[in-house]
């Protein structure tokens, strides 16, 4: 049999892709060399971190939450196996490689389509002097998986990882101490919002070492450069989230002449083609933010262009979260990339300290800034500090999806007493002015 589309990938890119293409009646099959369906995002990424930050915040029983992430996750992945046999698209587990346009080689089988969706996702980056043994140098996946918690927890890098997983073993115990290359933390994020996280983090007592490189390691001896000479640290455990590289490896690309960068990323055009046309890819293979709904609506897109339709991703309307307390959302362009583009803007700042819920739950660190084009008055971009700020962002999202003006947002009627009501208040703050300020 020829497949009409054959994903190679099963994570929330490829798995997505597959059932989309399904659904618009395309015969479609799916090859996972993992004994699970779901990716990094199901089984050792977004869902089993996000059980442990919930579970952290409200138990310090570690076995049990660690016994609830592993049943919290099966559901999701037979689930997963439910929806791929639901819309009939065939699991082919093994190990693909290409081997010609319209073939792959499966553990010596080989499978025919006339189109190949590539959805590999990517692996955390090994630093060569700090290789992951999974029980002290820790990826993400060996510190979600932990069997005790570490007295003392050195985290390299500061990005998103490093602050949820740095989160949960602070709330269970641990020391935490992160060693941070950069001179901010969580540099995806509008500086605001990292100088505000780096603030309530550390009054949670975590401590931060910026501008700081880890030159040699023994064991979880770390010998790091600091602003003023070498300094060394110790732990029980090393986190290394330093980052994730494309797996783009060993899938033969190569001898296909598929086109990579530098670092590994598979080189596509603006239908997600490779340089060989009926290849296509998506997700953490290809440039872009490393987040699982970007991922699948890459995977939605895709499959819509092999059927023919002309589907649109709008990059500009991803939101970026990061599940801390309180929680950081984003989406639209960060007020550094507004300066890059030199274009002519207001920004507006409501905290939460003024808003009627935050202050009702006691819960009101954190604030909401709003930038907009001065002339077109159009939001920019949504930068949020604060609770439930991952739920909060999807109307900051819609408002950047279509394209609304500052005003629009603010002439919108919030309920009260909601939190939305804070980002009422900022848009009303960018060219009109806040009513509780
Ligand atoms: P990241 O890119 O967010 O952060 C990596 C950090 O490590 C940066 O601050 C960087 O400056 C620092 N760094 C790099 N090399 C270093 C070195 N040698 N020494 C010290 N610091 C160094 O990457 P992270 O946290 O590993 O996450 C990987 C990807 O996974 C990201 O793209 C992220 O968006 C995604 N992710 C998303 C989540 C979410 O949506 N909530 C959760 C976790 C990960």
């Amino acid at each position: 049999m020829i497949y009409d589309v054959v994903v190679i990938g099963a994570g929330p890119g490829g798995y997505v892709a597959a059932i989309r293409a399904a659904q618009l009646g395309l015969k479609t099959a799916v090859i996972e060399k993992s004994k699970t369906l779901g990716g990094t995002c199901l089984n050792v990424g977004c869902i089993p971190s996000k059980v442990l930050l919930h579970d952290s915040s409200v138990s310090s029983d570690f076995p049990k939450m660690m016994n609830r992430k592993t049943e919290v996750v099966s559901g999701f992945t037979s689930g997963v196996q439910f929806l791929l046999k639901k819309n009939k698209i065939d699991w082919i587990q093994g190990t693909a490689l290409l081997k010609g346009p319209n073939t792959i080689d499966v553990g010596g089988k080989t499978v025919e389509a006339k189109n190949i969706i590539l959805a590999t996702g990517s692996a955390p980056v090994e630093l060569p002097f700090l290789p992951f043994d999974e029980t002290q140098i820790l990826s993400s996946t060996g510190a979600l998986a932990l069997k005790s918690v570490p007295k003392k927890l050195l985290v390299v890098g500061a990005g998103v990882i490093g602050v949820e997983l740095g989160s949960v073993y602070k709330r269970l115990g641990s020391e935490v101490v992160f060693i941070e290359f950069l001179d901010r933390i969580c540099p995806a994020f509008d500086m605001d919002l990292s100088k505000g996280l780096q603030k309530v983090l550390t009054n949670q007592g975590m401590v931060f070492h910026l501008s700081h490189k880890v030159l040699k390691a023994k064991g979880t001896t770390l010998t790091v450069q600091g602003l003023s000479g070498e300094v060394t640290f110790d732990g029980d455990a090393v986190l290394v989230a330093v980052g994730r590289r494309p797996y783009s490896d060993h899938l033969g690309l190569q001898d296909l002449g598929i086109e990579k960068d530098s670092k590994g990323f598979v080189q596509i055009n603006n239908s997600f083609q490779t340089s060989i046309p009926n290849i296509f890819a998506i997700g953490d293979l290809v440039d872009g933010p490393m987040l699982a709904h970007k991922a699948s609506e890459e995977g939605i897109a895709v499959a819509e262009l092999i059927a023919g339709h002309s589907p649109i991703v709008n990059y500009m309307a991803i939101p970026n979260v990061a599940y801390t307390d309180p929680e950081v959302a984003s989406v639209g362009l960060t007020e550094e990339e507004v300066k890059v583009r030199k274009l002519s803007y207001k920004s507006s700042v409501f905290p939460f300290k003024a808003n009627s819920r935050a202050r009702c739950i006691d819960d009101t660190e954190g604030f909401v800034k709003i930038l907009a084009e001065e002339k077109s008055r159009r939001i920019l971009g949504v930068h949020i500090l604060g609770p439930n700020a991952s739920e909060l962002i999807a109307q900051a999202a819609l408002a950047v999806q279509l394209k609304a003006t500052a005003d629009q947002l603010a002439d919108t009627c919030f309920a009260h007493p909601t939190l939305s009501e804070a980002i009422k208040e900022a848009s009303l703050g960018l060219f009109k002015a806040p009513i509780h300020l």
